[in-house]
């Protein structure tokens, strides 16, 4: 497994691959990996035999007062599950190599990142969208791998690559869960025994909402409120965000007459978490008949 920190370096390397006519894979992480960023890389193995992970804590999606200082990391932890994962190239700049001094150029969208976690981190998304342009460019990857835990990051990546006509392949893949539903991040380390506990809310006020749904609600004031609610009667929340919105334009909806994506943030002690569901609609009778009867013809 190389590791490689210099640009020019990871770029070269990338023209060798593809010159050699393999398929180059990225997997853009922060490290202190877990369970979801492995997934990512199995899924990315399918793809491609030329594995790459970054790793990079990258300054400019942290806006003050948020936790760049104290994000949690452990980089030779990292290489040795990245080794045994059969990974081909890690590339870890650091921030000057990145940024340098006279950094000046940003990418930013202009619609998504005004929904869900945007309002509450206004610099994020252009951080996120920055950094993964740099890093296409740089690793020049085939396919680049995403998760669904972060789910308008990977809606802000697709249109990202739209945009700018980049030839990359994304793939996004299902969030990577502890047994007992709480999505697995790298803030989970910030909480203690019973905030761990509270932050189970989130999960579980998801799960109610696809319940509600397909027992026929579609009002999604009052499924958000249920959900709500049950985020309150835990300790040491405090909720940013709960939203049923078009899973494409992330804009609130009000009934769910279609599939809609559930979004949430949620302030558990200091670790602010997220999670998302997709919510599906209970196909109605007479519509299902309207349905087979059209499949009969
Ligand atoms: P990070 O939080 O390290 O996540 C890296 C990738 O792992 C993202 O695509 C994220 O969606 C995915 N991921 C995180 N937790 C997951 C889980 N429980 N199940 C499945 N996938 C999961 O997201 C970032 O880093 C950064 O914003 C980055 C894209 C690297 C840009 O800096």
């Amino acid at each position: 497994m190389e590791i490689i920190t210099v640009i020019k370096d990871m770029q070269a390397r990338s023209d060798k691959m593809r010159q050699e006519g393999k398929t180059v894979v990225l997997v853009p992480t922060m490290g202190f990996l877990h369970e979801g960023h492995l997934s990512l890389i199995r899924e990315g193995r399918a793809y491609g035999e030329d594995l790459v992970v970054s790793i990079f804590v990258n300054p400019a999606q942290f806006g003050p007062g948020e936790d760049l200082e104290s994000y949690p990391r452990d980089f030779e932890r990292d290489l040795d599950l990245l080794r045994k994962e059969g990974v081909t190239a890690v590339f870890s700049p650091d921030a000057q190599e990145m940024y340098g001094e006279n950094f000046q150029t940003f990418v930013e969208l202009e619609k998504l990142p005004k929904h869900l976690c945007g309002l509450s981190r206004p610099v994020f998304f252009r951080g996120v969208a920055t950094v993964v342009t740099k890093l296409f460019n740089i690793v020049k990857p085939h396919v680049a791998i995403f998760g669904e835990k972060d789910y308008q990051q990977l809606m802000v990546i697709r249109q990202l690559v739209r945009d700018l006509n980049f030839e990359i392949k994304i793939v996004g893949t299902r969030t990577i869960r502890e047994t007992d539903g709480l999505a697995m991040s790298s803030r989970n380390t910030y909480l203690s025994e019973n905030q761990r506990i509270s932050a189970l809310a989130l999960n579980q006020s998801l799960q109610k909402a696809q319940e509600l749904v397909e027992n026929g609600q579609k009002d999604t004031f009052g499924i958000i409120d249920t959900a709500a609610r049950m985020i309150r009667s835990h300790r040491e929340t405090e909720i940013d965000y709960i939203a049923i919105c078009d899973p494409e334009t992330l804009d609130d909806m009000e009934t769910i007459d279609r599939p809609a994506r559930m979004a949430l943030a949620v302030k558990v002690g200091k670790a602010r978490l997220i999670d998302n569901i997709l919510l599906k609609p209970k196909v109605s009778e007479s519509n299902f008949k309207k349905r087979s009867r059209k499949a009969d013809q």
